[in-house]
This record gives structure tokens, sequence and C-alpha cells, in this order.
């Protein structure tokens, strides 16, 4: 299982916001939306042993949100960023003001949340890892047989506080490099990783073979 947990920090926590305007009054909602069609899609195809959870904490507790999405289940995900984004507003939509989760649609559960307390819980669980630019360079070891959990932020770095959280709770800081990515590009990155881990993927040649002519 590939499972990654996105922190998103300014998207308004109740869908209050315009397909028109998702980097802005979306509070980058396009970038959030591009981290999962790049978790699920494959040309033509879903990725089915995916989950993602997506804390929205632009709003403390009793209005932040925490949505789960299920490969195993999910529907209506379309590979384009403006769908994406418009099944995601429509959940948060349905779900503001209600104190209990609830299915949105086929695969996609989202209701109130601490994010703190579920960040904690994610980062628990052994052998989770934390991308971050500063961490120790990632290997095959933290996607053994091509499974793995992620914490991945948005746009904006994690809090000081939740670099505390992951911290506490063990999670293990890595690098995909030194170059800043985009959230997107790190999701990409590490499927490549598992797939070469789990033989889906050929192995990088460190320059062995020959050049052409
Ligand atoms: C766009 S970056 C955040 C802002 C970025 N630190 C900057 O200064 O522009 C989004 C997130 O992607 C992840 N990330 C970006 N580059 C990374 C790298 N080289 N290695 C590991 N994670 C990275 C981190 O989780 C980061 O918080």
């Amino acid at each position: 299982m590939r499972q990654f947990l996105l922190l998103a920090h300014r998207v308004p926590v109740g869908g209050a916001f315009t397909l028109n305007d998702l980097a802005g009054g979306g509070g980058r909602m396009d970038e959030v939306a591009r981290v999962v069609s790049t978790a699920f899609t494959l040309s033509n195809d879903l990725r089915r042993d995916v989950e993602v959870t997506i804390l929205y904490a632009a709003e403390p507790p009793p209005r932040a949100r925490r949505m789960r999405l299920d490969g195993r289940r999910l529907k209506f995900l379309n590979p384009d960023e403006r769908s994406t984004a418009a099944l995601l507003k429509n959940a948060l939509v349905r779900s503001a003001g209600v104190d209990r989760d609830v299915e949105a649609s086929p695969g996609l559960v989202v209701g109130p949340a601490s994010p703190r307390e579920a960040l904690r819980a994610f980062a628990e669980v052994p052998g989770t890892i934390w991308l971050t630019e500063t961490g120790t360079p990632i290997s095959d070891s933290d996607v053994p047989g091509g499974s793995f959990r992620a914490v991945v932020s948005d746009p904006t770095d994690p809090t000081s506080e939740e670099v505390e959280i992951l911290r506490t709770a063990g999670a293990s800081a890595r690098t995909l490099g030194r170059r800043s990515l985009r959230s997107s590009q790190c999701v990409d990155a590490l499927h490549l990783l598992a797939d070469r881990a789990q033989g889906d993927a050929p192995p990088v040649d460190g320059g062995a073979s020959e050049s052409p002519g």
C-alpha cells in the first residue's frame, strides 16, 4: 500500500472558493488537486493501491477537516486539475458544519478532525517518512516492496508545531534532492522509486552503458 498524508495549510476548509481562482482564493487548491491526481492516476487507469489523506488546517477544530481517498473504491476522479479540484471542493462543501464523517463520493470520506492529532497518528506508525528538502537522502529501504507511508506538505512548508509533531512521532525526514520540488513532483518521484522497488520500472542505469555513436 502507498499512503500519502498531505498538509493543506491554506485551502478554505468549508470549500468557499471558486474553481476560477484555485491558486489565490482557493489557497493553492490547484496544487492539492495535482497531488491527488498524481497520486492516483496513470495513463487511462488508476493506481488502486494508494490512499491519500488530506489535512485541511487553515482553521482549527471544529472547522478543520480530514479527507481520506481510497484508491480501491475511488470513482469520478478524472486526470484534469479542475475537475479534481471540483471533486474535493464539493466534498468540503458537503462536510461543512457536519460533525461526523460523510462519504461525499465513492471512496472519498471527509469529516471534522484535529489536524495535529491526525498528523501525529499517521506519523507514529513505524516506517513513516516525511519529505523535506533538509532530510537524509531517500533510499530503497524507505519503499520496501513498493510500499510506503509519506507526509508531504503543500506549497507552504510545515509549521514549527507540525515539524515538532513529526519529530516526536518518529517520522524519518527524507530528501529527494537538493532542489525544492513541487508537492506533486514529490509524489511522482516517490511513485517511481516504489515502482522500481516492486519491479514495475527499470533501475537507473548508473552510466555503465556506452552512449551510441
Ligand atoms: C513547494 S515545497 C514547499 C516550499 C519550499 N520549501 C520552498 O522553499 O519553495 C512543497 C513540499 O514538497 C516537499 N519537497 C519539496 N522539495 C523536496 C525535496 N527536494 N525533497 C523532499 N521533499 C521535498 C516538502 O514536503 C515541501 O514542504
